[in-house]
This record gives structure tokens, sequence and C-alpha cells, in this order.
């Protein structure tokens, strides 16, 4: 017998779980591994988040919530909203999601329809184009450039010469870590207004910024759809916790998709993560770790032939051209893991056209692993 399986099911893999996979198996031989292929902090939870997780644990029921998200919580979010991009967000707008993972499936299914076409940047996170795919949206990839620091702009949208329904954009982005500045933002902004184009701003990275503060698609487009999370600032990837804001005309169906879809988030992190927003000095001495991981990067990368590197404005990542070294991206970074113990993710996560010749580096780990794997890369490159 032979049953049927669904197209919409056959999602390209994840590669850099493969590079974990393959980290993890060198680990359990008794290899050594410096892990610069994860995204993700390598600190716990803020400590006050974590005295508040305990003390539910004894004391609350932990029950279902809304499927909107904990009142309490949507209006600690009002309040970061408030007091860091001077936005007023009414509650009925606000989602708690788990994790922002979530929030792109509710998202992208109240605001597209099968057939409809959304646009974002190549190099860009993979999830948004496979599950856009899986739900019968066609995702279509803007090919960008160092020359455009990986972002969209007009110009290129304009190029595309043809009608499109979404755009979404990520700043900092992965994995260039570029950011979109105030006025870019107002252009793509206005872009969208006048196009009538769904945008939806993945501001995931907010707070993982170094030089310049991100802007929020919400000062100049309060109608855009802006999603976030627990897992990157507040260095809370496992605890499944992201949110969105909804503009008015999809804040219904976005409650009655997470109603059917997830009945609610995760109660013991939404109950914990109201202390995350009282923990920002914490989050800002995790920055403070990754500002000094990128410096070294930034200065010994050129050195050993890793010289183009996109400017990493903000995120913990470093993505890097490698074509005068290779243009088998995967085979690359399988060969350093094996000789010298480095894990990187081949770029082909991220940009499948033009990915078999670039690299991306992350520093959320600890600063002795990043001097280290320069030093193991310096070398390897120089044999
Ligand atoms: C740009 C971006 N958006 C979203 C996510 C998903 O994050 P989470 O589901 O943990 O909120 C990631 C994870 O690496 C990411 O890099």
């Amino acid at each position: 017998m032979v049953l049927k399986v669904a197209d919409r099911g056959k999602m390209p893999p994840f590669i850099v779980m493969d590079v974990m996979q393959a980290a993890s198996l060198r680990e359990s031989k008794g290899g050594d591994v410096l892990h610069l292929e994860v995204g993700q902090p390598s600190t716990k939870a803020p400590s006050k988040v974590i005295a508040a997780a305990k003390t539910a644990l004894e004391n609350d029921k932990l029950g279902y919530t809304p499927a909107l998200g904990l009142l309490k919580l949507r209006a600690d979010i009002a309040k970061h909203y408030k007091d860091w991009y001077d936005v007023d967000v009414p509650l009925e707008r606000i989602v708690a999601t788990k994790g922002s993972s979530a929030a792109f499936i509710l998202s992208f299914m109240a605001a597209f329809d099968p057939g409809d076409r959304v646009v974002m940047a190549s190099p860009g996170y993979p999830a948004y184009r496979n599950i856009l795919k899986s739900l019968g949206i066609t995702p279509i990839s803007i090919l960008t450039e160092l020359k455009h620091r990986f972002q969209p702009t007009v110009a290129l949208l304009e190029e595309l010469g043809q009608p499109i329904d979404g755009l979404i954009i990520a700043s900092p982005s992965n994995p260039a870590g570029t950011m979109i500045g105030y006025q870019q933002m107002q252009e793509l902004s206005n872009y969208c207004k006048k196009k009538e184009i769904r945008l939806i701003s993945d501001e995931i990275y907010h707070g993982v910024n170094y030089e310049q503060k991100p802007v929020s698609a919400l000062e100049t487009h309060p109608e855009s759809l802006v999603i976030n999370s627990f897992s990157k600032y507040f260095s809370m990837t496992g605890w499944r916790l992201g949110w969105m804001i909804v503009p008015e005309d999809l804040a219904r169906s976005v409650e009655c998709l997470a109603q059917n879809m997830f009945i609610s988030p995760p109660t013991l992190s939404q109950i914990a993560a109201s202390a995350a927003f009282d923990s920002y000095e914490e989050a800002e001495d995790n920055v403070k770790r990754y500002a000094i991981n990128r410096s070294i990067l930034m200065n010994e990368l050129p050195s050993s032939g890793l010289d183009k590197l996109a400017p990493a404005d903000g995120a913990f990542y470093i993505y890097a051209d490698i074509a005068h070294f290779t243009n088998d991206s995967a085979g690359f970074c399988k060969r350093m893991l094996e000789e010298v113990g480095v894990a990187c993710t081949p770029g082909l996560d991220f940009d499948p056209d033009r990915g078999d010749s670039t690299l991306r580096l992350s520093f959320s780990g600890a600063e002795h692993d990043v001097i280290d794997a320069c030093k193991r890369i310096k070398a390897w490159l120089k044999k």
C-alpha cells in the first residue's frame, strides 16, 4: 500500500539543524566543537523570569489562558512599545504567541489567501518562504546584495514589475544583521500603503543592536503587522513565547485562528515573561557580550581571507561571502567542522540561489570560543 504524502509537507530541511547534528556527533565521539552555527543566546533567561516561573509552578494552576494571551502580559507589551518606540498600541491588537514562529503561521493565514504573492529579501530567514509555500502562498525573493545592505528597497520592489500582496521585512535581519533606518522604513511603509500591500515586520532581533537604535514598522506604518519574541533579546528561546501587534482589520481573524490552532500560548512562559520587562539590565549585559564578540570577528576574520562581510548592525551573525574560496558552502562547512572543529552554517539556508558561496557565523556564544574559532579558521584557510 502506498499512501499519499502531501506536497505541502515537503519542506526543505533547516540546514543549520543538520550542522548542529554533525557537531553533536563529533562531540559524542570526544571531539571538541566551537559552536558558531547556533542562532541562540548561550545564556539562561533573566533571573527574575526564572524566579517568577518557580513561583508560578508552586502556586498557579497553569490552565489554558485566553487565546490572545494573559491581559497582564499584553499590558506589559503595550508599555514596552510606549517606552521603546513612543507608540500607543491598544490591548486588542496585542497577541501572545507560541514563539514568533507561531505568529508567522497566524499572520500569513489571516492576511493572505492561497495564490497571493508575498515578497521578502534573499538572503533571509528560511521559515518565511517555507511556511508561505506550505500554505499555498507564493513567496517571491528579491535577490539583495551588500550594496542594498541585504534589505528590500522601493526601487527593488518596483523592479519586480508585478503586483504583490505582502512584503516581509526583518530588521536586524538574519543572516546579514543589517538594519532598516527610519527613512528607508518610511519609504517602504509609504509604498506599501500606496500599493495596498500588507507589511509584515519581523522585529525579533530588536534590542540586539550595536550602533543605531532599531526602528519599528509601527513608527511609520501603524497598520503594519509586527512580530517579535522573547527568544533573542531576553534569551528565552526554549520558553516558546512571542507576540504580534496586528492591525485592527486582522485582529478577530487572528484570534479565531489562534483559538482553533493553539488554544493558548504556554501559560507558565506567559506568567514568567512579564518579569522580562523588569530585566532590561540583564538583557543589555548580554548585548554587551555580543558586541565584544562582534568586534573580535570583524577585526580578526579579514586577515584570514574572510574579508567580504555584511556590516552586522544588529542580531548576532556575520554573513560572509566566500566565493573566492568555494562554490560549495555546505562542503566547506563540513570540512571546517571535521578538520578544525568550528561549526558554521552554509548560506544555502538563507539564499537557495546564491548561498553556495556564503557562510553565516553566529557570535552569540562565549568570547573565548569566538577568539579560538578565529585562530582555527585563520590557520585552516592559510593551509
Ligand atoms: C529572523 C527570525 N525570526 C524568527 C525566528 C524564530 O524565533 P522564535 O520562534 O523562537 O520566536 C528566528 C529564529 O532564529 C529568526 O532568526
